[in-house]
């Protein structure tokens, strides 16, 4: 099955729509390929892309103030064991590329639409532009107190 990208996926925000969308060209090459050599690498590229659109969507949702935001998270840190989970068997000698497959293509077709998507709509109903705000490299306690603190409108960056 190939993974193909559709209206159903746009959330609005071109980022976040780019990265959604490479991450479905990466299941799919994934899933073409047939040796277990081929597939570490990619399954390296695919957490490594997978791990950095989650700290960005969760920037985005932590500076729109977005309620939802530890449910989320907990979303995203399951997928990234599952991740982990792979690449170990992987590590062991287990071709497992069509249950990797299977486990990439019901999350994408179920997050981005069912969790990402409705997120993101909260934030772009706020009116704010957290990509231009967010400070991916602060430090995480100044991140997290951000986070505490009530809404109050557009973000400034977290003072380093
Ligand atoms: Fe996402
Ligand atoms: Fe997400």
């Amino acid at each position: 099955m190939t993974l193909e990208w559709s209206e159903r996926y746009v959330s609005g925000y071109p980022e976040i729509d780019a990265q959604h969308c490479h991450l479905f060209e990466l299941i799919n090459h994934i899933n073409q390929i047939n040796t277990i050599e081929e597939l570490k690498p990619l399954l390296m590229l695919l957490y490594q892309h997978t791990r950095e659109h989650f700290q960005q969507e969760e920037e985005l949702m932590r500076c729109a103030g977005f309620s939802g935001l530890d449910d989320h998270i907990n979303g995203h840190n399951y997928l990234l064991e599952r991740l982990n989970a792979f690449s170990i068997e992987i590590g062991h000698g287990h071709f497992n590329k069509a249950d990797l497959v299977k486990l990439m293509t019901d999350w994408a077709m179920n997050h981005i639409v069912r969790n990402d998507i409705p997120a993101l709509a909260f934030i772009t109903k706020i009116k704010i532009d957290p990509l231009a705000n967010a400070v991916p490299s602060a430090p995480a306690a100044k991140v997290n107190a951000l986070h505490r603190q009530p809404f109050r409108g557009i973000p400034t960056r977290v003072p380093l």
